[in-house]
């Protein structure tokens, strides 16, 4: 066989596994427990801190913009030291590592941590009322991360809608799918440096909305 129809039909089977992978009820037989362990961790750590909720959710967006969703954003150093993490990641990523070791009391090395992020990001919209959505399971962690893939790929606040767009094309999502996600800044906290530019400079904002 030629060596690149043997690379075409490695490539189908390597697509067909990690297809099969992905599944709301990855975990049913093998951890049992595992949603509920998450939700639990949420729910208090919510409770404790109605904040935690918006920085879990912005945690697994910063983890799927830099290498994709691989809990890269995790790993000691490197991304975690990025622009828009430093300073802004301990008490979230504590909360993380508590939820995680209780998964790991439940049943050892079974769910992923990038499992556990995308999980812990709908647990929390939900903790603070928002709408419940289906999470597709299987998602594997890297081994390393970047921080220079961080810095490149993750939006500074001073982008264009332009320089947005670009961002979010990059990563296969459309203006349509931004908008929405954009909506996650319903919940949360931003630092006056980086927005009061924006706000006070009236050719970069709508008049009327500057006004309001
Ligand atoms: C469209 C491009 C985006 C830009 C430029 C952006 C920028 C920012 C900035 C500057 C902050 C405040 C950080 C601080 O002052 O410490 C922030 C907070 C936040 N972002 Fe975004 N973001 C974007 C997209 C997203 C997406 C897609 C999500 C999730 C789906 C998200 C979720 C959040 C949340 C929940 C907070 C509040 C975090 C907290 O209170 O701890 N953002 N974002
Ligand atoms: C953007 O992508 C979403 C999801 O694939 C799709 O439903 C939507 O129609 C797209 N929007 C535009 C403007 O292409």
């Amino acid at each position: 066989m030629a060596s690149s129809s043997l690379s075409v039909v490695l490539l189908l089977c390597l697509a067909a596994v990690a297809s099969a992978q992905m599944s709301p009820t990855l975990y049913d037989a093998s951890c049992p427990g595992a949603l509920a362990t998450i939700k639990n961790g949420v729910v208090a750590a919510v409770s404790s801190d109605p904040r935690m909720a918006a920085s879990l959710l912005r945690l697994h967006f910063h983890d799927c913009f830099v290498q994709g969703c691989d809990a890269s954003v995790l790993l000691a150093g490197n991304e975690r030291n990025a622009f828009g993490n430093v300073g802004s990641l301990l008490n979230v990523i504590d909360v993380i590592d508590k939820i995680k070791s209780n998964v790991e009391q439940a049943c050892k090395r079974t769910v992923s941590c990038a499992d556990i992020l995308a999980v812990t990001a709908r647990d929390s919209v939900v903790a603070v009322g928002g709408p419940p959505w289906t999470v597709s399971l299987g998602r594997r962690d890297s081994d390393t991360a970047s921080k220079t893939l961080a810095n490149r790929d993750l939006p500074a606040p001073s982008l264009s809608v332009t320089d947005l767009i670009t961002r979010f094309a990059a990563k296969g999502l459309n203006h349509t799918d931004m908008v929405a996600l954009s909506g996650a800044h319903t919940i949360g906290r931003v630092q006056c440096k980086n927005f009061r530019t924006r706000l006070y400079s009236k050719e970069n904002i709508d008049p009327a909305l500057a006004t309001s």
